[in-house]
């Protein structure tokens, strides 16, 4: 009998985190690579935050704390709801964990039994279907389309629901589209899950704050107050304030359910790092001001790279609404071949012969789900992206 269990069969390793460290092996070789890969920002902590972490640490503040929260943070966070989200939630309807990907994790493994089904927009992010098969259930995989922006219909929604359906895995703006929801778009979701009463849904919020060309973002327990008694409202610290390796993320619910995923946690993890926290506890509580020079600079990096990648010769790339992801369409670059004589069949072709001829790396679309695309993370500086766009642009014209 083999040592790796089943569950383990279903799952692979996260693609995008394989291609950042391909990347990150021929860069220290010494080959010329530009990374498009990596999902965070490349911003530093602000200072405040740090500073409220190294306070954390002279204040002692170095031991256990409560599983799932200090109730310091849990308050931030409640504010934070009441404040930006219009939700109001009471400390017993929160939990944080190390990381959205924990929260999310622990709700999926907390409340799924084999047979479960959860849906799941397609692009995604490439946790999700495995998170979903790591806990025993089966994620429903519903295709989005590039004419529609990426966006989940209601039709497609209700044809997917069935009596096994737990969960609809919600995400705006969305990893790796960059495509957010408007109120009313997500209102004609609402509609159809409030006549199915066995669906969940999961909102991943973690983009909220990086939004362009002035978007509204809304969640769903707000645009539809007669759901949040079945929904988890996902957030977290890691975009938004530039925190990947702090990692804190949070969830609101209702109250069995919060208490479930603190058992689980109880039994993993036990709490988030102390001191994260209470630098979390800054990044919610403190100024907010520096997101509009982050926003804005992502809006300039985002313009760029859509304009540039429209030029490039069989690439179609949609604008996004928020996050800092483009998925461009390479459909036009499909049954090319490369100078080198490489046929290019399919986007994880594409990805592998445009790092290996121009040393740009992407990700392709089949790790999301969704072909014949790929992912460009444009968090990193303008003048990268514009060389990562003209060797793309080079590429696309020497295919033959
Ligand atoms: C859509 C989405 N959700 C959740 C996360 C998890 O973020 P973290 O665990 O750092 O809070 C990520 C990170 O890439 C993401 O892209």
């Amino acid at each position: 009998m083999g040592l790796i269990a089943h569950a383990l069969e279903r799952v692979k390793p996260s693609p995008t985190m394989a291609i950042t460290s391909k990347a990150r092996e021929l860069k220290a070789a010494g080959f010329d690579v530009i990374g498009l890969g990596a999902g965070e920002p490349d911003f530093d902590t602000p200072d405040n935050i740090k500073q409220a972490a190294i306070d954390a640490i002279k204040r002692g503040e170095t031991k256990y704390t409560a599983v799932d929260g200090i109730p310091e943070l849990k308050r931030a966070i409640a504010n934070k709801f009441e404040r930006e989200n219009r939700l109001a939630y009471k400390p017993s309807e929160i939990t944080v964990g190390s990381g959205g990907k924990q929260v999310l994790y622990n709700a999926l493994v907390a409340t799924l039994n084999p047979g479960d089904e959860v849906i799941v927009p397609s692009p995604y992010w490439v946790s999700y279907p495995d998170i979903v098969l790591l806990a025993g259930a089966t994620p429903v995989i519903v295709e989005t389309k590039l004419e529609d922006g990426f966006k989940l219909n209601p039709k497609n929604l209700a044809a997917a629901i069935t009596p096994r359906t737990r969960w609809l895995i919600f995400n705006s703006p969305s990893n790796p589209t960059g495509a957010a929801y408007t109120p009313d778009e997500i209102k004609a979701l609402t509609d159809v899950l409030l006549k199915h009463e066995q669906v969940w849904v999961l909102s991943d919020d973690i983009y909220e704050h990086l939004v362009y060309d002035g978007f509204t973002f809304a969640t769903p327990a707000e645009v539809e107050p007669k759901l949040k008694g079945r929904t988890l409202t996902m957030n977290g610290v890691s975009k938004a304030y530039s925190m990947t390796g702090w990692r804190i993320g949070y969830g609101a619910g209702p109250e069995p359910l919060i208490k479930a995923i603190a058992t689980l946690q109880s039994q993993s993890t036990s709490n988030p790092c102390s001191i994260s926290q209470w630098a979390a506890v800054e990044a919610l509580d403190g100024p907010q001001n520096f997101l509009k020079d982050w926003v804005e600079s992502f809006q300039g990096r985002r313009d760029l790279v859509v304009s540039m990648l429209n030029q490039a010769k069989g690439i179609d790339c949609p604008t996004p609404e928020g996050a800092f992801y483009v998925y461009p369409s390479c459909a036009g670059l499909i049954g090319k071949a490369t100078p080198k004589g490489k046929t290019i069949g399919n986007d994880e072709d594409v990805a592998t012969a445009l790092l290996e001829e121009e040393g740009v790396a992407v990700v392709h679309g089949a790790a999301f789900g969704l072909s014949p695309f790929f992912r460009i993370s444009y968090a990193t500086g303008l003048a990268t992206l514009e060389e990562a766009c003209r060797r793309i642009q080079r590429f696309c014209a020497n295919l033959s």
